[in-house]
């Protein structure tokens, strides 16, 4: 048991295991959960990576299992020899994980991956699952194996499937999944840990970004994101190409092994003629600070978003967004009031939302501002942990 300030005898009650410790956004909604929920969450990871070495020094450490990064980096198309191999692995990482997850009362899967292993585990430990999805389960980059497998796994072993917006609860129930255990749980943030730009809030943080950056007067706008195709970052060059007093800060590191994408991005800003205009700084752990500094923040994905925790973070940073249209954005901007929304994979629709914000000051602020007022209400991180709490009571509820 660990020791709570109080001296107390403190009751485990959740355990949140992620297969991952990269610092996505699944991740870092789990550590939220961890940072501000009850004394009696934690957090758990099946590999080691920054996202354990951020809770290192905090009250909750997470536990860190470090042999599932082997384990679980099958992909589409290896071997059966080492397909056989990583179900092996699985069993014996599941049973690790029972014995670390001994005395918690539910266990919370954070990921796809996640949920195998745990619901061998909460199976041997005879614990109820909940898992949390994160993704759009109909989306084409899911083989169709995957999808039913973990279809399947979720409609036996999870008492509760808990989905981060209304669109990932929807594509659970079109692709098999059990509507009855169905909650929405939204990413929920601390208005406080996200400084505000612009007029209304601190406007020497585009001068502090300017400078870091080297950019001059001319607008800045920022996208923010790991490097990964559908994250859109081409598309943001490419409006680039044709808005020539605009200069960009791409925000983000290519987390899960596609550097070659970087390489690529970087290489197409050359060709394009704006490696003068644009920056790319890799991952970045102060993202509300630099969110503040910019003068849109701009989120370009070519698919339906699951969330998209970078669009309320642009709107709790008190500047206008530009997005694309589907997924969970859908939930969080209303287009024209809260900000705009484009067509996803359309670089002419987004350069032209771009200029409207540069050359409409007065548009710009009024979506800044009343954006901010309605995401620091609906997606706050105390409305997040009270949710997860009524799941989990409802879960461990007797009877
Ligand atoms: N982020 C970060 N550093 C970066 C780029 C992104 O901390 O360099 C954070 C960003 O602030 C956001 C998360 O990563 O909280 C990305 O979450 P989102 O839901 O937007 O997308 P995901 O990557 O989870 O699909
Ligand atoms: C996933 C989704 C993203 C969502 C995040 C947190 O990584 O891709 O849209 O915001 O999880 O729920």
């Amino acid at each position: 048991m660990t020791g709570d300030p109080s001296g107390a005898r403190l009751e485990k009650t959740a355990l949140f295991v992620s297969h991952t410790a990269e610092m996505g956004g699944a991740e870092l909604f789990l550590m939220d959960l961890v940072r501000h929920g009850p004394p009696g969450w934690g957090a758990c990871f099946l590999a080691d990576g920054p996202a354990a070495r951020v809770l290192e020094g905090s009250a909750r450490p997470a536990i860190v299992l470090a042999a599932g990064a082997g384990v679980l980096s099958v992909r589409r198309g290896s071997s059966a020899f080492r397909l056989g191999g990583a179900a092996f692995g699985v069993v014996r990482l599941a049973r690790d994980l029972a014995r670390a997850a001994r005395g918690y009362r539910v266990v919370c899967a954070n990921s796809q991956k996640a949920l195998f292993v745990a619901a061998l585990a909460t199976r041997l430990m005879r614990r109820p699952l909940v898992w949390i999805l994160h993704d759009i389960l109909t989306d084409p980059h899911f083989s169709a194996a995957t999808r039913r497998a973990a279809v399947i796994v979720a409609n036996l072993c999870a008492s509760r499937v808990v989905a981060n917006s209304s669109v990932t609860a929807q594509a659970f129930v079109a692709a098999g999944g059990r509507a009855s255990k169905l909650h929405v749980v939204h990413n929920g943030f601390d208005p406080a840990a996200h400084p505000r730009g612009g007029l209304d809030g601190d406007p020497d943080r585009g001068a502090a970004l300017r400078a870091e950056f080297g950019f001059d007067a001319r607008s800045v706008v920022g996208l923010f994101g790991r490097l990964t195709p559908w994250k859109g970052q081409h598309v943001l060059l490419a409006a680039l190409a044709t808005v020539p007093n605009v200069q960009a800060l791409v925000v983000g590191g290519p987390l899960f092994g596609e550097a070659e994408h970087e390489a690529h991005l970087k290489r197409a800003a050359q060709d394009l003629g704006l490696s003068d205009r644009v920056r790319f700084t890799g991952f970045r752990a102060d993202v509300p600070d630099l969110m503040a500094g910019v003068d849109i923040v701009v989120h370009a994905s070519t698919e339906a978003e699951p969330f998209g925790r970078v669009v309320v973070e642009g709107l709790l940073a008190g500047r206008p967004v530009v997005a694309t249209r589907g997924g969970g954005v859908a939930e969080i901007i209303e287009d024209g009031r809260t900000g705009l929304l484009v067509t996803p994979g359309d670089p002419d629709e987004l350069a032209e939302a771009i200029m409207r914000l540069v050359s409409d000051p007065v548009l710009a602020r009024s979506l800044a501002q009343a954006g901010r007022a309605d995401v620091a209400e609906r997606y706050a991180i105390t409305t997040t942990c009270r949710d997860m709490a009524g799941v989990l009571t409802d879960v461990l509820r007797p009877g």
